[in-house]
């Protein structure tokens, strides 16, 4: 692990969103914690934008079908990848650098019986730890731009993936760069290492080998969405400090509203990007 996942690491550390919030949640609203299916932790597992529908829209993308082998590059606590199991009947590789996503997500999936479905591995997403041409697609979710050297870890994605594999994506891009100090913030504040805009996120992927289909701009849609999120946010950050759970505090809720200010005025925003890999 480089210096700048070290920090990431510790930033998903004490989040809002972990595995102990989750019972906490799950066990508040009365459920036994014998009989959990994975359909219950929908509401609380899933640490990305737009929820259910985002991976709805990433299986279509790559075409995922009963029997795939999909790796989910930074896979947090697994959220996503236990509704790609459940819902599309694939096998699922979660890939993440954060020791405690990774021990949390083993937790979850044992409780809704998916631990031989979904498969968590601690790793970097820039270091991939499989063979070539492994699975037959690939997912992330707001993610990427945690990783240091995001054309390594695209890279990777190509390497593992087979020919003819899909790889689709969502990720925060910039849409006019940001001053230093500004982007400084970003990067204090949420872990950020780097924004690219969504011309260069298609140069990227096709220097790394992909044929991109498809770059859809998502900025508008994340407006709504984002401060929505923000409120939830401020809800968790309530709840988790009276439980006792990790909590981010102030100064992450004074960026996150800065950031919902930023994607509504287009400064910043998000890309859902779907490449393949050529045969
Ligand atoms: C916003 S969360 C998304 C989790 C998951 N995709 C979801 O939608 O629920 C970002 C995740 O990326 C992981 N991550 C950040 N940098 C990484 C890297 N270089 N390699 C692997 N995982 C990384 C973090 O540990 C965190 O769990």
């Amino acid at each position: 692990m480089d210096k700048a996942e070290k920090i990431v690491a510790e930033w998903y550390s004490n989040h809002p969103i972990s595995a102990p919030h989750i019972l906490t949640k799950l066990k508040s609203s009365g459920r036994e914690l014998e009989d959990v299916q994975p359909q219950d932790l929908y509401p609380y597992d899933q640490d990305h934008y737009d929820g259910l529908d985002a991976n709805a829209r990433l299986a279509e993308n790559t075409g995922m079908k009963s029997g795939d082998s999909v790796i989910d590059v930074c896979a947090g606590l697994c959220g996503p990848a236990r509704w790609f199991a459940a819902e599309r009947d694939v096998q699922v590789t979660g890939v993440d650098i954060s020791p405690n996503r990774v021990e949390g997500a083993k937790k979850l999936n044992t409780l809704v019986g998916l631990q031989d479905q979904v498969h968590p591995v601690l790793a970097s997403a820039m270091d991939i730890p499989f063979e070539a041409d492994n699975f037959d697609a690939a997912v992330s979710q707001e993610s990427f731009l945690h990783i240091p050297d995001k054309p390594k870890a695209l890279r990777e994605v190509y390497r593992v993936l087979r020919p003819g594999g899909r790889f689709s994506f969502t990720d925060w891009v910039m849409h006019t760069p940001l001053p230093d100090d500004e982007f400084e913030q970003y990067r204090q504040r949420f872990a950020c290492q780097s924004m690219l805009s969504i011309p260069e996120y298609q140069t990227q992927l096709e220097k790394a080998g992909f044929t991109v289909i498809s770059a859809d701009d998502v900025t508008q849609a994340w407006g709504d969405i984002l401060a929505r999120r923000l409120r939830m946010y401020q809800d968790l950050d309530a709840e988790a400090e009276r439980a006792g759970n990790p909590s981010k505090g102030d100064d992450f809720l004074k960026m996150y509203a800065k950031f919902v200010d930023d994607v509504q005025q287009r400064r910043v925003g998000g890309v859902c990007l779907t490449a393949e890999k050529s045969h």
